[in-house]
């Protein structure tokens, strides 16, 4: 189920069936798998996936780093590693924010016009919802408003709790 919301758009479901340019990886710094949507990506993008990511190097918190898709619908995969969540004192917010930044950017550099975001941070690493739901819808939005390169970002909600959370914060917005 996809939300109409001009080129923002909240999207229900799997991110790594959708045909898409791009989805982004909520990844590790390691770079080389884990669970959640990482997983998830990893297996249906298959071996490949992993060989490339094993020739980056690592990607340190709030960076993000491109690879191919391999068996995913999507062309590539663009890997941002999410600040784990210690209260909030830790400089979490601008590095959440930092990662839809630097994903969006790589996106335009690599001409990407359509690209999924998981809620980053928002599984394993205890983000709380509705603020990293405030934190990607506003800078999307922002992006958006200064760049018409990218036609289309989706924000994936898997599961109804992101979903409310992402409708509270476009409602606020
Ligand atoms: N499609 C879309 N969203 C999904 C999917 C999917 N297939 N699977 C889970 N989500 P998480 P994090 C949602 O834990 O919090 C990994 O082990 C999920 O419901 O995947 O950034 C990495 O290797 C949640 O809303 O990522 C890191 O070690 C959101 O994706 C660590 O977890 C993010 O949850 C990163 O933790």
């Amino acid at each position: 189920m996809t939300t109409l919301l001009g080129r923002m758009q909240l999207s229900s479901g799997d991110i790594t069936q959708l045909p898409v340019d791009a989805i982004v990886n909520a990844a590790n710094r390691s770079l080389l798998g884990g669970g959640g949507v990482d997983g998830a990506i990893h297996r249906a993008a298959g071996p490949g996936l992993l060989a490339e990511c094993r020739t980056l190097g690592g990607c340190e918190t709030g960076q993000a780093k491109i690879t191919r898709g391999y068996r995913l619908p999507a062309r590539h995969v663009i890997h941002t590693v999410g600040p784990i969540w210690q209260g909030g004192d830790g400089g979490e917010p601008e590095l959440l924010a930092a990662c839809y930044r630097n994903s969006l950017r790589l996106a335009v550099e690599y001409g990407i016009r359509t690209i999924a975001f998981p809620a980053i941070s928002c599984g394993v690493y205890g983000y709380p919802l509705d603020e990293a739901a405030r934190i990607a819808v506003r800078e999307v939005r922002a992006f958006l408003a200064r760049d018409d390169r990218v036609e289309t970002v989706y924000l994936v909600c898997f599961g109804g709790d992101v979903r409310e959370a992402y409708e509270r914060a476009l409602g606020q917005a």
